[in-house]
């Protein structure tokens, strides 16, 4: 899948002053793609991801997969995009609480309407995130940076096309980061295309394009 962001734009309005979160971002995402993205706190980093992902609509611009512009899709066909080719590990806590990790994990699975029960490929992406231990326990039992691996088990689980995380590893310690972006890079490595906001050096060094935020500008950062 070939992903087209052309002059994506999102405004906002706050205390009666209108501004642009995200200012005319172009993009292409293909296969194979590892691309990070650093900016600072609040530069848009986020509000571009909600937006590929079909989750904010746009003030104007466009993301266009295989030849589809997303947001004159149905909400139903944004669902599917969203169910079937995309994995998403949001920057907050995702995971739904009366689910257990492994369910949670599945949940996109089912969604899918997948045939077999996945668990297996789960419990494998749970034993590569470092929580396999984990996979009957509850959100609320779990730190942080384990609820964060457990939704990036959960964005690979349908080998997706599209991969965007924000912040994956934030509230990692030093090998877990690496165990972490060791998956997402043999993500890219099968074909997905991996588009990663971080604050980590390390994590920048993964990948194999960098873009930086700046004020709700995307630009490309020199090699
Ligand atoms: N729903 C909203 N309404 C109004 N303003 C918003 C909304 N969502 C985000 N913003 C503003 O848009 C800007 C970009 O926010 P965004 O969350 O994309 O930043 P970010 O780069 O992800 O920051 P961080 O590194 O802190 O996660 C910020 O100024 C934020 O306050
Ligand atoms: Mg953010």
């Amino acid at each position: 899948m070939v992903v087209i962001i052309k002059n994506l734009t999102k405004e906002y309005s706050r205390g009666g002053r209108v501004f642009k979160a995200v200012d005319s971002a172009c993009l292409t995402l293909t296969p194979g793609d590892f691309i990070s993205i650093i900016g600072k706190s609040g530069s848009g980093k986020s509000t571009l991801l909600n937006m590929i992902a079909g989750l904010t609509v746009p003030t104007s611009g466009s993301v266009t997969f295989d030849d589809n512009e997303l947001f004159s899709l149905s909400d139903t066909e944004i669902s599917n995009y969203r169910n079937l080719k995309i994995g998403y590990v949001p920057q907050g806590q995702s995971l739904l609480s009366k689910l257990t990790v492994l369910e949670n994990v599945l949940l996109p699975y089912h969604m899918a309407e997948k045939s077999g029960d996945g668990a297996e490929t789960a419990e494998k992406l749970l034993e590569k995130v470092g929580i396999a231990h984990l996979s009957g326990s509850y959100p609320k039992h779990l730190s942080g940076g384990e609820m964060k691996r457990a939704a990036i088990a959960r964005a690979l689980i349908n080998s997706p096309e599209l991969l965007l995380v924000d912040e994956p590893t934030g509230d990692l310690d030093a090998q877990t980061t690496d165990d972490v972006l060791s998956l997402i890079k043999s993500a890219a490595g099968s074909g997905t295309a991996v588009l990663m906001v971080t604050h980590d050096t390390d994590a920048v060094s993964y990948s194999n394009r960098q873009y930086e935020m700046r004020s709700g500008k995307l630009l490309e950062s020199a090699k």
